[in-house]
């Protein structure tokens, strides 16, 4: 691996915010494990979040978990996020990170189109979006009522208020990737014509009244962390806003909603995210909306996320340079953290050599 150079102090300076408060700059970034039979996280998923906690890392965000609708997951080992026994699962979780000194949200998850018919744990229960496309732009089911997508957003404020109940430190809400609330977000996805719908701005609409569901429900001192991408799961080009006054016009109302913390995932922090400045995509966030912002994308891997494919150990300069410069405030390590629970404590403590390159097994493993 090439050397990190460097000084790694920017990473391990603490974070203060209005709400949240973290030992150093390192994020879990959120990993969906599949290793939760009947969608109950057990001890072991509870030990594997535990692991990371006591190594240093800063904010844990959970894998996404399915929200109360009987479609908002696609398998039967993905974590829930109702009904008491998966609740208990997630206090648990919570409880073992905080005796290892850690703190940790929970990543709240719909799937959306991207459900296929017949999937598991509600074979019976059909996809459902925006407009019933699926992310190709294949119609698949009928576009929901509006009385239906309300209903959801009472399903993801019940989800913040057993998250605050159960002890954990914020949420956080997934809006990337081209899952359900990017669904709405997304224009090839998007084409209803009530307040859903519209251009970039009135398609936030949906997310605006999840934000503020949530905050009703959690108050107004607990952290609410927003995850969106400009990348979809099938067109790692798309891109929801093209200009950074695009991008503006869609953070705006997510702002004024109540994000306290924007998750900007791109698949390689470096890449500057418009021609004309080198920002990367949390680096324009912050900028326009003035909140801190997580980057994600690559650290100290030398190949993206796409296939799962094995990448080797990198130099953190690059990283280290642009959270020197403040571009962004916080910095989530996918990969690197599902292979190594130890990947933070290695980095302080200038154990380069000892760090592991990504290698797909461990998507088999709770490491
Ligand atoms: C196995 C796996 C599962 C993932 N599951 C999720 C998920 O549930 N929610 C999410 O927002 N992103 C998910 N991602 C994306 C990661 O959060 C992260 O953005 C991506 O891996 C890039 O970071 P990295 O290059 O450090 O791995 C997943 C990635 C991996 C490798």
């Amino acid at each position: 691996m090439s050397e990190t150079n460097k000084s790694l102090e920017p990473l391990f300076r603490s974070f203060k915010s209005d709400k949240l408060n973290l030992a150093n700059r390192t994020v879990m970034a959120p990993m969906t494990r599949g290793f939760s039979p009947e969608g109950i996280p057990g001890e072991d998923v509870a030990a594997y979040y535990r692991r990371r906690a006591e190594n240093g890392v800063g904010l844990i965000v959970t894998e996404g978990t399915g929200i109360n609708h009987p479609a908002s997951v696609s398998g039967a080992s993905i974590p829930l996020f109702h009904g008491e026994a998966s609740l208990n699962g997630w206090a648990n979780v919570v409880q073992e990170v905080h005796q290892a000194g850690g703190k940790i949200v929970p990543q709240l998850w719909h799937v959306g189109m991207t459900r296929k018919k017949g999937d598991l744990p509600n074979a019976d229960a059909l996809p459902v979006g925006p407009s019933g496309l699926s992310l190709d732009g294949e119609k698949i089911t009928e576009p929901m009522t509006e009385e239906e997508v309300v209903q959801m957003v009472d399903a993801y404020a019940q989800a913040a208020a057993d998250a605050k109940r159960i002890g954990f430190d914020g949420i956080e809400l997934h809006g990337a990737h081209g899952y359900f609330i990017d669904q709405f977000f997304w224009e090839n996805t998007n084409k209803r014509t009530d307040r859903y719908g519209g251009d970039i701005a009135g398609r936030t609409q949906f997310a605006v009244e999840v934000i503020e569901a949530c905050r009703r429900e959690v108050g107004p001192d607990f952290p609410i962390i927003f995850r969106f991408s400009q990348w979809k799961m099938n067109d790692f080009k798309a891109k929801l806003a093209k200009t950074p006054d695009e991008l503006e016009q869609f953070l705006k109302p997510l702002v004024k909603a109540g994000v306290d913390i924007f998750h900007c995932s791109t698949r390689r922090f470096w890449d500057a995210e418009f021609e004309g400045s080198d920002l990367n995509l949390a680096g324009w966030t912050k900028k326009l909306t003035g909140k801190p912002v997580i980057s994600v994308g690559s650290v100290g891997l030398d190949g993206e996320f796409t296939s799962f494919a094995g990448a080797n150990t990198t130099s953190l300069d690059g990283l280290i340079e642009k959270l020197d410069n403040e571009e962004f405030d916080l910095v989530a390590i996918g990969r690197s953290l599902l292979m190594d629970p130890e990947w933070v404590k290695k980095v302080r403590d200038g154990r380069a050599n000892d760090l592991l390159p990504f290698n797909k097994e461990a998507l088999q493993k709770l490491y």
